[in-house]
């Protein structure tokens, strides 16, 4: 429970009740039935779903992970069986659980992306819509979503007059300056920030004169990642008044509490439930033992504690 020990565990996250503030990172813990068999999700304080998009999608030819040295190297591609049967089958089995659920949504045009998004929330089983902006516009040549601050902010302005759930934009870490692109999807209306995505990266097998990945190249994601979801949780929050929510590489409590302090009112865990899928409840009890050890009542306490302790 949240308040064992007397120490609180529980946030609000665009007024979103969570029980603690860890979720599972999109494309890290399936739609949930899998890893139901290995963890009680309602260990969870939630869960952001696989991409969904309009039609059912294969994803990108194998291999499709790569291990680093302090991450991994993936090109899944955005593969999921497409809208009708996500709301079908995997929604209405999430919603049974004491779990709030964040479909992340891509798309390839505008379009498409306004049509999954309304969909998922005229379902009413989702308690919010991810915004998966990076992907190619295949209306504008394949340019990312997230290359111009423009387009990012014209596409969340679309999606947003067909969302009545809170609207959170999910960014990679290298963007033009993270303050204009959040300032930017701030205006355009988003309720919360995802923060971050993979960042672009690639390997080569010298023997076999190949890349590692089917795809050529892929995004990187785990401990390599998190410093810089770090600093990038650092620069939004100072950019704009939204709650974040922090992933990159969290591996430890620690991690978690970097990225609390830096700004983020919850985090998400990716790359370490392949490895560790019971790593959110072990996350949570090594939590309360740090708020404890460090005389902190609630997690709020931390959230954007370097700013109010004058750093910038
Ligand atoms: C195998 C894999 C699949 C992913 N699929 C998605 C996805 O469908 N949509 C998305 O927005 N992010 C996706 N991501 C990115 C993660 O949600 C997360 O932002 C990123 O991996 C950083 O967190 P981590 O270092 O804890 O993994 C994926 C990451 C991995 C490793």
């Amino acid at each position: 429970m949240g308040t064992a020990e007397g120490v609180d565990l529980r946030v609000e996250i665009a007024g979103i009740p969570l029980k603690n503030p860890f979720l599972a990172c999109s494309g890290t813990f399936g739609n949930g039935r899998e890893m139901s068999e290995l963890v009680d999700l309602e260990a969870l304080g939630g869960l952001m779903t696989k991409a969904v998009t309009l039609e059912p999608c294969a994803g990108n030819p194998p291999p499709r992970l790569w291990e680093t040295r302090w991450g991994m190297l993936n090109s899944i591609g955005l593969e999921n069986k497409g809208l009708e049967r996500f709301l079908s089958e995997d929604l209405p089995w999430l919603s049974g659980f004491d779990l709030p659920v964040w479909v992340n949504v891509a798309g390839f045009s505008v379009r498409e992306y306004v049509e999954v998004a309304s969909a998922v929330s005229r379902s009413g089983l989702a308690a919010a819509v991810e915004l998966n902006i990076s992907c190619p516009n295949v209306e504008r040549g394949g340019a990312h979503f997230s290359r111009h601050p423009g387009e990012t902010a014209g596409l969340v302005a679309r999606v947003r007059e067909v969302v009545d759930i809170p609207l959170f934009v999910k960014l990679p870490p290298l963007t033009v300056g993270m303050g204009e692109m959040a300032r930017a999807v701030a205006e355009a209306g988003a309720d919360g920030l995802s923060l971050v995505n993979t960042i672009p990266a690639m390997a080569v097998d010298v023997e076999r004169a190949c890349p590692r990945l089917g795809n050529v190249t892929g995004g990187l994601s785990g401990p390599a990642l998190h410093p810089v979801a770090v600093h990038a949780v650092w620069e939004a929050s100072g950019s704009v008044d939204l709650p974040v929510i922090g992933m990159g590489g969290v591996w430890s409590c620690s991690d978690a509490v970097e990225l609390f302090m830096a700004g983020a009112g919850a985090v998400a865990v990716g790359t370490l439930n392949l490895v560790e899928p019971r790593a959110v409840p072990r996350l949570v009890e090594e939590l309360r033992g740090f708020m404890s050890a460090n005389g902190y009542l609630t997690v709020t306490e931390m959230v954007g504690l370097l700013r109010r302790k004058g750093w910038r």
